[in-house]
């Protein structure tokens, strides 16, 4: 079987990657010269745990091949994924201009039946925008070959994104035929070796689907939020909260640890999209327009307990700052908390100094040197006034506290994510700040 794969950003290149893992022939595709130049040398533009190893693996054995020619990379395909990226227009909503091109360059390339397969994060109503696109292509052409469209949401994780593809908790596929939905079949058949299902719908279906998963996770993150600020103000113990309620399987034990608010490239752009969608169509998402407030407020709420320790007197204080990205095992920094606490540090007049296992250079092109970085997160807590805990990396959860105690000026953490128990963090000497817990 043969497939492409437009587009090797994070999507387009996992898929393909782990499409040609399980033995089917993908070549990835992109306009851009030097993304690919550097792919066919084996380096990748994005840092994704175990990512590297299965592309050299696969390209290799040659079932994993890169180019920046569509119109012959995609002669004799069964299907083709678009995978390009949608990013926000000026108004906030997906820009579909890559996705519409793609495929009218597949219309105006294709030769056979396929399946033309949306990958990327797209608007209901993106597929049959695909379709015609195509159409209008093959007319111009004057050719009449047939092809289907289909929606197929992706539901990767930045750091285990290998993982979740190969093993997926369900793939969805929004189809219009039986033969797009066989086409289907047949590529995720090796992926639901762990009895996970394969669920087809229509084309809408599919696409809302994306949307409402990803907002009702970032609606468990805000309203973890609000009970986190809840229970301080009353006494309560959010940890104890959320262990409380997570054994309810209705509830569930997964995303609802609070912090400093969700980051990233999809949740803020997908509720932000969805809340576009619904006022567009004279309906509007309440629930969804508190989880944004929420998570926007939910960013300042480190930095407000920084303010009131030093009674608004930061000038010339310096933080260590463990973690940049907006989450572990990726060096992504789209929508970092990080970079909303560091500009309202800098703004005081404070210094900042950073580690990061992984996102220093992203950083460093978005921040330059307004901060410090350093060598390792024991660098960067030298004569510090207090450790900020933005990002909850494994290599901080435990620390050697002795070593933290000698080389800190003052002795106070401010631990965005909980990853410290109070309790224990006083008894080793610090003053301590978590999030929804007691002083
Ligand atoms: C998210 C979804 O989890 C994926 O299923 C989806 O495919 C992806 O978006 C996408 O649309 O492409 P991702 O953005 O990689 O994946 O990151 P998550 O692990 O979901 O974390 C998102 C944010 O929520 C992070 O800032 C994280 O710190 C925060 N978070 C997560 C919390 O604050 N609390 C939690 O309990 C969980």
């Amino acid at each position: 079987m043969r497939i492409a794969v437009v587009g090797t950003g994070y999507v387009g290149l996992v898929t393909g990657t782990c499409f040609a893992e399980v033995g089917i022939d993908v070549t990835c595709i992109d306009i851009d010269v030097k993304k690919i130049e550097n792919l066919k040398k084996g380096i990748l533009p994005i840092y994704e745990p175990g990512l590297e190893e299965m592309v050299m693996r696969n390209t290799q054995k040659e079932r994993l091949t890169f180019s920046n020619d569509l119109a012959s990379s995609i002669q004799g395909c069964e299907a083709a994924f678009i995978a390009v990226g949608t990013p926000p227009g000026e108004d906030g909503s997906a820009d579909l201009k890559y996705v519409l091109a793609v495929a009218t360059s597949i219309g105006e390339n294709m030769n056979n039946y396929m399946v033309v397969v949306t990958k990327s994060t797209v608007p209901v109503g993106t597929a049959e925008k695909v379709r015609k696109a195509i159409e209008q292509a093959l007319a111009a052409r004057g050719v009449d070959i047939p092809f289907d469209v289909a929606s197929n949401p992706e539901f990767l994780k930045e750091g285990a994104a290998i993982d979740d593809f190969l093993k997926p908790d369900r793939i969805v596929v929004g189809v219009a035929s039986e033969k797009a939905e066989g086409v289907m079949k047949k590529l995720y058949k090796p992926f639901l070796m762990n009895g996970h299902p394969l669920i087809f719908m229509d084309i809408p279906s599919a696409e809302m689907t994306k949307y409402a998963a990803n907002a009702m996770l970032a609606t468990k993150i805000s309203f973890m939020n609000d009970i986190a600020n809840l229970c301080e103000i009353m006494g309560a113990d959010v940890n104890m909260v959320r262990k409380g309620i997570g054994s309810d399987v209705r509830i569930g034990n997964k995303f609802i640890y609070p912090g400093i608010g969700y980051g990233g490239s999809c949740f803020p752009k997908d509720v932000k999209a969805l809340i576009r969608t619904a006022s567009e169509n004279g309906y509007s998402m309440r629930v969804l327009q508190s989880v944004e407030e929420v998570n926007e407020n939910q960013k300042s709420v480190l930095y407000n307990k920084i303010h009131s320790h030093f009674n608004g007197d930061l000038s010339g204080k310096t933080f260590a700052l463990w973690g940049l990205s907006f989450k572990p095992k990726t060096d992504d920094m789209r929508e970092a908390p990080s970079l909303v606490i560091i500009q309202k540090l800098l703004e005081q007049g404070a210094k900042v100094r950073a580690y990061d296992p992984v996102a220093m250079k992203e950083a460093k092109h978005i921040l330059g040197d307004t901060i410090e970085y350093g060598k390792d997160e024991y660098e960067a807590l030298i004569d510090a006034d207090a450790l900020l805990l933005i990002t909850e990396w494994p290599e901080f959860r435990s620390p050697n506290f002795n070593v933290v105690n000698k080389l800190m000026k003052n002795k106070v953490i401010f631990d965005g994510r909980n990853i410290y128990e109070g309790a224990d963090m006083r008894e080793k000497g610090f003053k301590y700040y978590g999030i929804g817990v007691k002083h």
